[in-house]
């Protein structure tokens, strides 16, 4: 009986060990060499880990332990031979010289790479003196956004942690099927472009449970983005979640089939704002629904703006091109900042149509009854509408 029982136990031994070789392959960036001490430049060693594992033909992760890396610009290239999972417990820091990220555009990128996922870890890219350079209006380095995937399939990113990005903190450009959760990102409310996460030419997005607190868009959706996801969101500081700026060239793809739920805004610039140069553009932003949605003290929680043209240049007298239908509002509630709540300037040459208000209950936060501004704009609505509908 006993040697049965250690016959099976023993069988049961060689098999997990087998097992356990053929899922687990891990490659741990301090057996190549990463310092976890802050100071010793662990890009080499990273990118040798990033090498050993997308070779590898059995699917893999890369360890990075708990202590601080410092990382310049690294490029992690695909296509890998399987997949491969970026377990990260430590924090990847920049250099505190700016200038070292240098023109790259890219702190950390994933290119070419299908079926990976990147779990926890945080992202501290210094971007203060960054900042800086460009108040002062010196001659400053094009910056580095924080963490971008590029032709990136079939991607997790999750409980990753960014802070103070010299640009943007997280970049998703011409992917598919990416899950993007946990996610927590701060910068200062007034450090210029560091929007939270940006989507451009990607179909199959998700966004959801996570905190935003930035000095630009707490999320960007640029053209070519269908098929986007925003769930459990809590933007602001920040400029809200905005579809645009669109329409800054002529030929131009569309935003479309973007849901934005159970959300909220607290001193946010904008809530949910469309926004569109003044100028011709074969683009379009259709289907897009924004549901149960708090705001908080925002400054415009709801805003289409299609005259968008900075400084008036390369736009005066100008109409955007950007055609907008299918908007969906349903119970929007809370607090605006400033009197006019609810805003839609649309486009002379291509009005908003198809502009569907349900249950809207916005007050400003000082005179109690905020008001609705309405240009180029048809729809209808239903339901409770505060400020006063102006369809
Ligand atoms: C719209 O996007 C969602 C994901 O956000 C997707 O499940 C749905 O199939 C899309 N609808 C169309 C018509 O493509």
């Amino acid at each position: 009986m006993i040697s049965i029982v250690s016959a099976i136990l023993y069988l049961h031994f060689i098999l997990s060990c087998f097992c356990y070789a053929q899922v687990a392959l891990t490659y741990n960036v301090i057996k190549f060499g990463a310092k976890p001490d802050g100071k010793t430049d662990a890009t080499q060693p990273f990118l040798r880990a990033w090498a050993s594992a997308c070779g590898a033909t059995k699917m893999s992760t890369i360890y990075v332990p708990k202590g601080r890396y410092l990382i310049k610009s690294a490029e992690f290239r695909g296509p890998c031979k399987n997949k491969i999972k970026v377990q990260i417990d430590g924090t990847l820091i920049a250099p505190m010289d700016y200038r070292a990220l240098g023109n790259s555009g890219y702190w950390i990128l994933f290119i070419q790479v299908n079926r990976i996922s990147v779990i926890g870890g945080s992202l501290d890219a210094k971007g203060a003196g960054f900042w800086a350079c460009r108040k002062s209006g010196q001659n400053c380095p094009v910056g580095a956004r924080s963490i971008t995937f590029n032709w990136v399939n079939d991607a997790e990113i999750r409980g990753l942690t960014s802070i103070n990005s010299q640009l943007m903190h997280l970049v998703i450009n011409s992917c598919n099927n990416v899950k993007v959760s946990n996610i927590k990102i701060i910068a200062p409310d007034l450090s210029p472009n560091t929007d939270g996460i940006h989507v451009q030419s990607s179909t199959g997005v998700t966004i959801t449970n996570s905190i935003i607190k930035t000095g630009d868009d707490c999320i960007s959706i640029g053209p070519g983005t269908r098929n986007l996801w925003m769930e459990k969101i809590q933007c602001g500081p920040g400029h809200g979640v905005s579809i645009g700026s669109l329409g800054r060239d002529y030929k131009e793809e569309g935003v479309q089939n973007v849901t934005l739920i159970n959300s909220v805004f607290t001193g946010s610039d904008n809530g949910l704002r469309i926004k569109t140069w003044a100028r011709p553009s074969t683009g379009f932003v259709r289907n897009i629904n924004y549901k149960n949605i708090v705001m908080k003290n925002v400054e415009n929680p709801i805003i289409i703006d299609q005259n968008y043209c900075p400084n008036n240049q390369g736009c005066p007298s100008q109409t955007s091109g950007i055609k907008i239908s299918q908007v969906t509002y349903q119970n929007i509630q809370g607090t605006s900042a400033t009197q006019v709540a609810m805003a839609f300037d649309c486009s002379p040459s291509n009005p908003c149509t198809g502009i569907k208000l349900e249950d809207i209950k916005i007050t400003h936060l000082k005179k109690n009854k905020a008001q609705s501004f309405c240009k180029n704009v048809g729809g209808t609505f239903r339901g409770v509408i505060m400020p006063d509908n102006c369809l």
